[in-house]
């Protein structure tokens, strides 16, 4: 207590003090700050560019700035200003200027943001423009009533009942999971030993990417991918095309009524931070209770560092929980280590993943 006095203090003291205006322009400036406020534009500039499939139509060519207008029917009031911010962005390349120039794809956008390619992530992205952006419009509202700011504002009906009402919005909800986890369920089948285990269950597992990331690599694994009942047609589908249907089969559940399938392994993508504490101590016991002695229980999430400093996007992540769900929130390992233990599991391991998310493992 006496330190924290201390600390507010001495953080008064150095307020009162003006700035020396040298200090001010040579270390401190506002550039983090109005880059941040204004990261929206940034944001919806790609936002846009994606959902107008601009990546796509480039493809692997060059196309000068008026055959991309034309094709993607876009006024010419803003049309350089739109392509040229994209190149300033990283994410196009150009050579010449205005009515000479022509536009490329980056290394990157030619690899992620071609639909007609499996390592497509646009998908998060898609969702993001149609769902999150203008839903994130009521953050505030949200901070302030604590209530999600989704379609829930406008149904009574549960959410993913809500998603799933829709065949297109099913479709949209579904890629966009995929989207976001594709280099996770990569790192996961890369850097977790599945060699001791025989099978996996994928609890909420969408249109089966984990399953499918798993097995390819893991000819071994037999794996379930278990989700509600409207999931299992687009699963099926996507795992048919992958050419894994005989080592992977879909089952339909509802975690809140089925118990879950016995398997070695017990995976949760993104599903634990949907729901508050009552529901995660649920489902992590369903899975201690699935699993045979020394099997695992792995949970892939865009965990919080410990001391809740670093991982800015696993916070903001759990923001996205309070608009998207009723209780939801992303948790730290140490979080998720009070809840396996409480359950009944023995031990618990972090292994990083792609980027800001984790696998929170935990062993029987
Ligand atoms: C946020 S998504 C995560 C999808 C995927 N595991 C991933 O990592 O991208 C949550 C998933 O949980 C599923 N789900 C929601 N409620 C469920 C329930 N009661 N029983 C089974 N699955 C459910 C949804 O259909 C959805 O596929």
């Amino acid at each position: 207590m006496e330190f924290l006095i201390e600390q507010s203090t001495k953080i008064e003291n150095e307020r009162s003090t003006a700035p020396d205006s040298r200090e001010v322009e040579n270390f401190v400036t506002p550039a983090k700050i109005l880059e941040t406020g204004m990261a929206f534009w940034a944001s919806k500039t790609l936002l846009t560019a994606i959902k107008l499939e601009l990546f796509t139509l480039l493809g692997e060519g060059t196309l000068s700035g008026a055959e991309i207008g034309t094709k993607l029917n876009l006024h010419p009031r803003s049309l350089y200003d739109f392509l040229d911010a994209l190149v300033a962005l990283g994410f196009l390349e150009r050579k010449g200027i205005k009515e000479d120039a022509v536009y490329c794809n980056t290394l990157e956008t030619s690899l992620f943001l071609n639909k007609t390619y499996p390592s497509y992530v646009g998908g998060i992205l898609e969702m993001a423009n149609d769902r999150l952006y203008p839903f994130w419009g009521n953050l505030e509202e949200g901070l302030k009533t604590g209530k999600p700011q989704n379609e829930a504002k406008t149904t009574d009906r549960p959410i993913f009942e809500a998603i799933y009402a829709q065949p297109q919005s099913l479709e949209l909800f579904l890629n966009g999971m995929a989207g976001a986890q594709a280099c996770n369920f990569v790192a996961l089948a890369n850097r977790f030993d599945f060699a001791p285990y025989n099978s996996l269950c994928d609890i909420g597992g969408a249109n089966g990417l984990l399953s499918v990331s798993v097995a390819r690599q893991h000819p071994h694994l037999h794996c379930i991918s278990a989700d509600l009942p409207p999931v299992a047609p687009v699963a099926e589908r996507f795992i048919q095309q992958s050419g894994l249907s005989q080592q992977i089969r879909t089952a339909s559940l509802n975690f809140f009524e089925d118990n879950f399938p016995a398997a070695d392994i017990i995976t949760m993508g993104n599903i634990l931070h949907d729901w508050g504490t009552d529901v995660k101590k649920m489902l992590i016991r369903k899975a201690w209770e699935a699993l045979p002695k020394g099997g695992a229980l792995i949970v892939i999430e865009n965990i919080i560092d410990n001391d809740r400093r670093h991982n800015a996007f696993g916070l903001m992540m759990s923001l996205n929980m309070l608009i998207e769900t009723e209780a939801g929130y992303d948790f730290s390992m140490h979080d998720f280590d009070v809840l396996a233990r409480e359950a009944g599991f023995s031990s618990t391991l972090l292994l990083p993943l792609a980027g800001p998310a984790s696998a929170a493992i935990a062993y029987k």
